[in-house]
């Protein structure tokens, strides 16, 4: 499957983006048949405004593609965590790709990195996690929401990434991450109403000191506790902070040019008019917003010490 890894061509059950517009995109599967309500085989065929598509009609096709549809056309695209993040089914509220790009950078993740995520939700951060540490690396993610690990642990079989992920139904706060992980973790993400309770379960489980935690929180009362607990913990390097998306405006404006001339002594011979005349220049300038909405959470990151994360030079001083 090619969220595992690019390909070029489509293969029978791959999971294909069918890009419509910038606002209009959709995860299909490349197959012939699928099951209807009833749980009877059908003809697997979409319908999108321009027209409808026989999905196993894409097999056999080059990624990138552009296809006719009756009332216009679209492009079939290789899926990735970022269009995951878009399409995905939400069972629970998601991390969306600015803030999971700062989880990925300050978690210091790599190739062969051993990760601790809880709870899955949806499996938003979960896709990109995977791709960041794949091949040789591994996530172990916990809920405590049965049906939702079921529904995940499908998606990431039918996406072909069962080999680098361990979904557990567990509750994280009331019995940690499981005897089994000590010692062996290089960074742990939490996304869970009370991060503070899971917290205590989290320094025993890294690989060596120097191991990275992020929790993410909606609510700056959240984040105070936590703080307070990943100090108590003995954890450093303690940051917060909230990644806000600004969109900058292209506008043309006119500026008033100084006339020099108005500097120079007066000259008798000048006529009156030519001091005061004014002179305008036009120019494209960007123009930041005046508000910044779309809050989505606070992201808490620290250290388990002695320190030696590249990123937080000034120890403690942002709590
Ligand atoms: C907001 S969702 C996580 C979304 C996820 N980060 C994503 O990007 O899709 C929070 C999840 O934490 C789970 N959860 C809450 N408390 C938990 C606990 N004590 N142990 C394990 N999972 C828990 C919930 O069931 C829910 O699915």
């Amino acid at each position: 499957m090619s969220f595992c890894g690019y390909k070029s061509e489509i293969r029978e059950g791959d999971t294909v983006i069918l890009y419509l517009t910038i606002n209009q995109y959709y995860s299909i599967e490349a197959k012939n048949t699928t099951l209807s309500k009833k749980g009877l085989p059908i003809q697997n065929v979409v319908q999108t405004p321009y027209g409808s598509l026989a999905c196993g009609d894409l097999i056999g096709k080059k990624f990138g593609t552009k296809i006719q549809l009756k009332k216009g056309w679209a492009y079939i695209l290789q899926p990735t965590p970022e269009f995951w993040t878009e399409i995905l089914p939400h069972r629970t509220q998601i991390i969306y790709t600015p803030d999971v790009s700062m989880i990925l950078l300050f978690l210091e993740l790599k190739p062969s990195s051993i990760v601790i995520e809880s709870g899955t939700g949806s499996g938003s951060l979960s896709h990109a996690i995977i791709r960041k540490i794949k091949p040789s690396g591994h996530l172990y993610t916990f809920d405590f929401h049965e049906t939702r690990v079921e529904i995940v642990r499908k998606e990431f079989a039918d996406h072909g990434l069962s080999d680098f992920v361990t979904v557990q139904t567990r509750d994280v706060c009331t019995t940690g991450f499981g005897e089994e992980l000590h010692g062996k973790v290089d960074a742990i993400f939490l996304d869970l109403p009370q991060p503070w309770s899971a917290a205590n379960f989290t320094r025993e489980m890294f690989k060596s000191r120097g191991g990275r935690l992020c929790s993410f929180s909606p609510c700056i009362e959240q984040v105070q506790k936590m703080c307070g607990v990943l100090s108590n913990l003995g954890y450093q390097e303690i940051q917060t902070m909230e990644i806000l998306q600004s969109n900058f405006a292209v506008q043309k404006r006119k500026m008033n040019v100084l006339n020099l001339n108005m500097l120079k002594t007066p000259n008798p011979n000048e006529k009156e008019n030519d001091k005061t005349e004014k002179e305008f220049s036009n120019f494209v300038t960007s123009v930041p917003p005046n508000s910044l909405p779309g809050h989505t959470g606070y992201l808490t990151f620290a250290t388990f010490p002695p320190t030696h994360s590249i990123y937080c030079n000034n120890l403690n001083k942002n709590v």
